[in-house]
């Protein structure tokens, strides 16, 4: 643990953010908390002991993303040395369903914000840092009615394996922490029944927080939360073929929930 960490966290309102936000508070990490909403920041502020800082925009706008760096870095006592990219939309959608908004919001908030913040985040670290990004279970697995999701959180596992070697000889220590199905609002109705249905194990975000923090203690640059998604990923980049077959199977009622027929 390095309790002396200032560490800005985007996200920071949300179910998995507000549990990291209560267990780094509680280890003594000085964060500077994120959100769109400034009300929801203060209150989390006002929850928490220790003296943190707020920051609040939406990332989708690049000028915004530009400015919350500036606002983490200037002026303060200790120099941010710790970045976790946590904040993320979700859409449980057919391809026949979606249109081009979803595209374009789902790719600008997962992904580009994402390695534009991280870009500029590197940009004004003078010394070490350690960059956490979040994935999911699917940034490896692609699963139907998740296509979109899909396809940003495996463009960001590729970016971050990318810059976890690329800045493997640097002082910046990079890292992809990848949850299953956490209880959070970030899941709809039809996906929390589409999971008790299905029987696909669903965590709480303080357990997620944990494990986030526990990849952060740890010497890996890699966690996928929970089991079997564990077995599934690693199967998945060898032999998709095998998941292909136990995931079709249940392709068509999948699509049921994903078109709320259920
Ligand atoms: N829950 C799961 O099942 C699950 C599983 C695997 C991975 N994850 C990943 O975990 C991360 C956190 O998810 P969560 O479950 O905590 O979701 P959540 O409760 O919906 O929280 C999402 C957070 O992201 C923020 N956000 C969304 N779009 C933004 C934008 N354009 N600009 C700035 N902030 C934005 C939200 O801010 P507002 O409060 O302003 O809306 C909120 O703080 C995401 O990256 C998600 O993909 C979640």
């Amino acid at each position: 643990m390095r309790p002396k960490d200032v560490c800005i966290l985007t996200g920071a309102t949300g179910g998995i953010g507000q549990e990291i936000a209560q267990l780094f508070d509680k280890k003594g990490f000085e964060l500077i908390l994120h959100g769109r909403n400034e009300l929801k920041l203060e209150t989390l502020q006002k929850s928490l002991k220790g003296n943190h800082h707020i920051i609040c925009g939406d990332l989708n706008d690049a000028e915004v993303r530009r400015v919350l760096i500036d606002e983490a870095f200037i002026d303060r006592e200790h120099q941010p040395t710790m970045l976790i990219n946590n904040a993320g939309i979700s859409q449980f959608k057919g391809i026949d369903e979606v249109n081009v908004n979803d595209i374009e919001s789902l790719i600008a908030t997962n992904l580009i914000a994402t390695i534009d913040f991280t870009r500029l985040f590197v940009s004004h670290v003078k010394q070490g840092s350690t960059i956490v990004n979040v994935g999911s279970a699917f940034g490896a697995i692609g699963y139907p009615g998740y296509s979109l999701y899909c396809a940003s959180k495996f463009g960001l596992r590729g970016f971050t394996e990318a810059l976890i070697r690329e800045l493997a000889n640097s002082e910046h220590r990079v890292c992809y922490f990848a949850p299953r199905a956490t209880n959070t609002s970030i899941n709809s109705k039809s996906v929390q029944q589409m999971n008790t249905e299905l029987g696909n194990k669903s965590d709480s975000p303080e357990f997620v927080a944990q494990e986030l923090l526990k990849l952060i203690n740890s010497k890996s640059v890699r966690k996928t939360v929970g089991w079997p998604e564990k077995l599934f990923a690693r199967i998945n980049g060898i032999l998709p073929e095998i998941v292909d077959k136990s995931i079709v199977k249940q392709t068509k009622e999948i699509l049921t929930f994903a078109r709320g027929e259920q």
